[in-house]
């Protein structure tokens, strides 16, 4: 990738704004296209200072610009439930205006083209662990469907490219991801406890907390979409880490790594919350040669330290 000009949509988010910082560090020369609607221009700090990175505010559901580019990463869409259920026309936009006019961009360019994809699109699920032949089982007018269905199209639309206009196309299927630069009030399990275990306020546990996740470190899915990128593999691969967790005991290990004198309380599951969540990432191991290295307590508590640093943030 060194030398390459590479747009990252959605660059100034959590994960995009990883994503940009490792470019930069391949020798990428990076731009960043991102509407701001959920990102951040402070999660770009060094890099706006480094000669090869550029940003331009935009929404790619209106108008993408005219650029010279060799690669498109697309992360640009509301990505947290609170998020997407503030935003869902802007959601489903995100998802099918906006990747149709990024997979414009890169067929003019003969571009790459990238495609962030979800574990969301397998719903909740009726087959464990998840792999990429299961078709999912979503709720298409439910809470989440705006989200679902959105990146669900947003395949859908990236695979015909790749199949009728030759489109050079990759899709990853990101699972539960976590780390620094989380938003502390994004609605995500993670920053939810840790927020709530340093102010020692009770954890807020959705249902009996017996349903699960499996948690992916954000260095170790950068480096899954550089490896899915740089293949040749065009059909959609699963990028999370397998180590499934409850998110009963997700919280006791937040409580117990940030010394916090908080206890447990309950609430009802949401509409449509999937129960059981592990990805099968044998097709990632076998055409990518990836595997998550980062381990829970490891990735924990780097994204604690960076909450417990960032409190503004
Ligand atoms: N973080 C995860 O656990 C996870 C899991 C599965 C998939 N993903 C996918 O990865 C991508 C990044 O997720 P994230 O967690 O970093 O979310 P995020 O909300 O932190 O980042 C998304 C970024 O996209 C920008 N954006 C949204 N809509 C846009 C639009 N129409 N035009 C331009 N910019 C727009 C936002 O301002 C933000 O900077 C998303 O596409 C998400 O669906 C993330």
């Amino acid at each position: 990738m060194a030398e390459k000009t590479v747009l990252v949509a959605g660059g100034a988010g959590f994960v995009g704004s990883h994503l940009c910082e490792k470019l930069l560090d391949e020798n990428c020369r990076v731009i960043c296209f991102d509407s701001l609607i959920t990102g951040k221009k402070e999660n770009l700090p060094s890099m706006s200072q480094r000669k090869n990175f550029k940003f331009i505010k935009g929404d790619i559901s209106k108008k993408v610009p005219s650029l010279r580019i060799d690669g498109i990463f697309n992360l640009a869409s509301p990505a947290s439930p609170v998020d997407y259920q503030k935003r869902p026309i802007e959601t489903l936009f995100s998802g099918s205006l906006g990747v149709k006019n990024l997979l414009d961009l890169a067929r003019k360019n003969d571009a790459v083209f990238l495609q962030a994809s979800t574990s969301e699109i397998y719903g909740d699920p009726l087959e464990h662990p998840q792999k990429e032949s299961y078709y999912g089982n979503v709720n298409p007018v439910g809470p989440r469907s705006c989200y679902d269905e959105s990146k669900r199209f947003a395949e859908a639309l990236t695979t015909n490219y790749c199949s009728h206009y030759s489109v050079e196309t990759r899709i990853a299927r990101i699972f539960n991801t976590y780390g620094p630069r989380m938003r502390k009030d994004d609605g995500r399990v993670i920053p939810n406890f840790v927020m709530q275990a340093l102010k020692n306020g009770p954890l807020t546990v959705y249902g009996d907390g017996s349903q699960t996740r499996s948690f992916c470190f954000v260095d170790d899915l950068v480096c899954g979409l550089l490896s899915l990128m740089k293949s040749g593999y065009t059909l959609p691969v699963n990028l999370g880490n397998p180590d499934e967790r409850t998110i009963f005991d997700t919280a006791k290990k937040i409580i117990s790594l940030t010394g916090s004198s908080s206890k447990i309380s309950f609430a009802p599951l949401p509409k449509d919350d999937p129960l059981r969540r592990r990805p099968d990432i044998s097709l990632a191991s076998e055409k990518l040669g990836w595997k998550p290295v980062t381990g829970f307590d490891k990735g924990l508590k780097s994204t604690v330290e960076w909450f417990r640093t960032n409190p503004g943030r």
